[in-house]
């Protein structure tokens, strides 16, 4: 059974998605230990209430240094004993003593298709902004592991999503969760629960 982490900061419809694709069989031999928010207004929290999931809120603003903010984070997640790290919806930057101490164990959920309108300050509702700015007629999401470097780790999955004439950045926003966010993300949670996903040369090979 992979056990997995939660890393949320608002209304968490990515992280409902896993919870639904688990109570469906869609996603098989995974448990959600522990959902993380960074904001305590998050609706996201109100859902794991929901389903019983044990749920907290860890700020940075309550720590003195970021290494402690991810100490706390790293002290959480070994406590709940989680193996998967799943960001789903988390908007903030996490460091380097994080992703080390969970290397290849982190995933995110990011809302183009990478390598377009993703790095610092592409998050949100402003990447849905810079993909009908720049006028392209295809946007969709990525699920991929998380290093260093936002955005830029190797990817696990891609979905299209057309834009379409006259989209709101909210309309554009809602068609790519509804046809692609809520898919992949559970869909890669179960490759990687049944080791189906090798990391190699920063490439994610699928077997
Ligand atoms: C989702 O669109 C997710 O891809 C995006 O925030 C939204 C969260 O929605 N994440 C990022 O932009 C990360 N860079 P949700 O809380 O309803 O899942």
């Amino acid at each position: 059974m992979l056990t997995i982490g939660v890393l949320v900061s608002g209304g968490g419809t990515n992280f409902q998605a896993i919870i639904d694709a688990i109570a469906s069989g869609q996603l098989t031999d995974t448990k959600i230990v522990t959902l993380v928010s960074s904001n305590p207004n998050a609706y996201a929290l109100e859902r794991a209430k929901k389903h019983n999931i044990n749920a907290t809120c860890i700020r940075k603003k309550d720590y003195e240094t970021d290494i402690l903010y991810q100490q706390a984070l790293i002290d959480h997640m070994k406590e709940k004993k989680v193996e998967l790290v799943v960001m789903a919806g988390f908007m903030v930057v996490i460091g380097s003593l994080f992703i080390k101490e969970f290397e290849n164990r982190i995933i995110n959920i990011h809302p183009s298709l990478i390598p377009s309108f993703c790095g610092n300050g592409y998050y949100g509702l402003k990447v849905h902004e810079a993909a009908l700015e720049k006028g392209v007629k295809v946007t969709g999401a990525t699920v991929h592991f998380v290093t260093e470097e936002t955005d830029a780790g190797p990817i696990i999955m891609q979905k299209p999503v057309a834009v379409l004439e006259g989209d709101t950045p909210e309309q554009l926003q809602k068609r790519v969760m509804e046809e692609a966010e809520w898919k992949i993300l559970p869909d890669s949670i179960q490759l990687f629960a049944h080791n189906r996903l090798k990391v190699i040369e920063n490439h994610v090979k699928i077997c």
